[in-house]
């Protein structure tokens, strides 16, 4: 399936955290007063298992809030604390994405997410007003509502059949035919059609996932590239993202230079077209044609897998709290009273809002951040970061500290409930930070918390869910936390008082 978990066979490389087997003498320490972890085989044999986050939180309990973690040529310092990682996030200047970019430049070129200094700064200034209050309220009507919708029916027949299914491949699906449509107002119909598109954007970021962690990093060796199998699978996958995305911009300039309307006003909407694509193009940016497919690329892979891994593992907390399911329906049928859910109406889906802040907080997407020191610098407690020093903030790690949060591990959506007030890392003072924080902070936050709402409440209304049994829901990286072996559910028909509002007509 196009978003299987991926084999643990992949780590089994010679990268760094193999070498760490080798280095367990690591114990000591230097003047940056951070101590060194000294890993022990059990630990690597976790590493080897494929989740690099697990064993950063069994260090983070044995070494404290801040260790180093060194083998071979690499050197992390791993930062597990709310007030160093509000340091490092405010400091743009500081800090910057480092080797993060290295590693994935070969799928967002010279796109918003990784790109720096001055390009930087004028990308996202051009990115930012296309996600304005009328854009995301169009998009909550004609395009989440109506995708959600779309999962409902598709899953109609194995409910009926009782069909276990894969909600994770799924919301996969259902997320990346919204950010098609929101972005460029392309229908990927990955819902109802196989979509090679999903395959290639799973196996760009798991390639950049495994570079990170390459001893030696051969890919930057052109010719290499060539003969590496995993390196031409990776390229052949980012050239088939990036023709599809250049194939949708040229049709949409040419619509608007067709049409030759201009952006007249602050929060543009176009009716026949609302993308993102068409406000960029309308705006009449001085941009080129190479820019302005790596920036779109980058929301496409920065809005798809994380957003599904989101609903993922919401679903999967619900259906082992039957409480807070029962208060989620609950407030569902009372707010819409068997609508879909409008723009305004999510204000009002407070308790689900809760959940899927909850689940952020117990998987946040993705389950580490990286920096690297421009300059040196002194983290909170005295810590010494030399300049060029890589640095991982572990979001894991806060999330899960009992240093940070009490009943740390427990799903406690009720810690949220705040009259009004989404959580975010201002208000927490940096102990939630599901979308990072300061300058690089997700552009896309409030369109994903709309998209989950939207699409939990449309399938909490109509369906009813449970695990099929005996599954063991363990968890795995690619730039998301996924399950290691899909998230199958037995679905029924929910069926309550209301009168289901009928199925859009298409
Ligand atoms: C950046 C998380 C959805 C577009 C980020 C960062 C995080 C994040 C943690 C900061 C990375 C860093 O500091 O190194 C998430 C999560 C999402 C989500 C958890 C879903 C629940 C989206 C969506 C879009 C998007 C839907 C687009 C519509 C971006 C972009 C950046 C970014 C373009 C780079 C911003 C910059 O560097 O200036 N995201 N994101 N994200 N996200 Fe999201």
């Amino acid at each position: 399936p196009p978003n299987a978990a991926p084999k643990p066979s992949s780590w089994v490389s010679p990268n760094w955290l193999t070498s760490l087997a080798r280095s367990v003498t690591l114990s000591g320490g230097d003047d940056s007063g951070i101590p060194i972890v000294s890993a022990k085989l059990e630990d690597v044999s976790d590493l080897l298992g494929g989740a690099l986050f697990l064993p950063l939180f069994k260090w983070m309990n044995e070494y404290g809030p801040i260790y180093r973690l060194a083998a071979g040529p690499r050197n992390f310092v791993v930062v597990s604390d709310p007030a160093m990682a509000k340091q490092v996030f405010r400091n743009y200047g500081v800090y910057a994405k480092g080797l993060m970019s290295e590693v994935s430049e070969f799928i967002f070129g010279s796109g918003l997410a990784i790109a720096e200094g001055q390009l930087w700064t004028a990308r996202r200034r051009a990115v930012v007003p296309s996600l304005h209050k009328k854009y995301l309220s169009a998009m909550v009507d004609r395009v989440f509502s109506k995708c959600a919708e779309r999962l409902v029916e598709k899953v109609q027949e194995a409910a009926i059949n009782g069909t276990a299914v894969n909600m994770e491949e799924n919301f996969s699906q259902l997320t990346l035919d919204v950010i098609g449509l929101s972005v460029f107002n392309y229908s990927f119909d990955s819902l109802t059609a196989d979509s090679p598109v999903i395959d290639a954007v799973y196996t760009a970021l798991k390639e950049a996932e495994l570079r990170s962690t390459d001893l030696l990093p051969y890919w930057k060796i052109n010719f290499l590239c060539k003969i590496v199998p995993r390196q031409i699978k990776a390229e052949k996958a980012v050239r088939l993202i990036r023709e599809t995305v250049e194939e949708l911009i040229q049709k949409c300039k040419k619509i608007v230079e067709t049409e030759g309307k201009k952006i007249d006003q602050e929060e543009y909407v176009d009716e026949a077209d609302p993308s993102i694509l068409r406000f960029l193009l309308a705006s009449r940016e001085e941009v080129s044609s190479v820019q302005l497919r790596d920036d779109l690329l980058s929301m496409l892979v920065a809005g798809h897998e994380t957003t599904g891994s989101v609903l993922t593992w919401t679903l999967y907390l619900l259906s082992k709290d039957a409480s807070s399911l029962k208060r989620v329906q609950e407030e569902v049928d009372r707010v819409l009273q068997g609508r879909l859910p409008s723009y305004d109406d999510i204000r009002n889906l407070k308790f689900l809002t809760c959940c899927i802040n909850e689940s952020l907080r117990l998987y946040p997407h993705p389950p580490v951040l990286i920096r690297r020191a421009i300059v040196p610098d002194v983290l909170p407690g005295d810590y010494k970061v030399d300049a060029g020093q890589d640095i991982m903030i572990s979001v894991y790690n806060i999330h899960h500290s009992s240093k940070v949060w009490e009943r740390a591990e427990e799903f406690v959506p009720g810690r949220f409930d705040r009259e009004g007030l989404l959580p975010n890392e201002t208000n927490t003072d940096f102990r939630f930070i599901p979308f990072g924080g300061g300058p690089r902070k997700c552009v896309g936050d409030q369109f994903a918390l709309l998209e989950a709402v939207v699409a939990l409440a449309v399938f909490v209304q109509r369906m009813n869910f449970e695990l099929v049994p005996g599954q063991n829901i363990g968890m795995t990286t690619g730039a998301t936390i996924h399950t290691t072996n899909g998230l199958h559910m037995k679905l029924s028909r929910r069926v309550t008082e209301h009168v289901y509002v009928p199925l859009h007509s298409r």
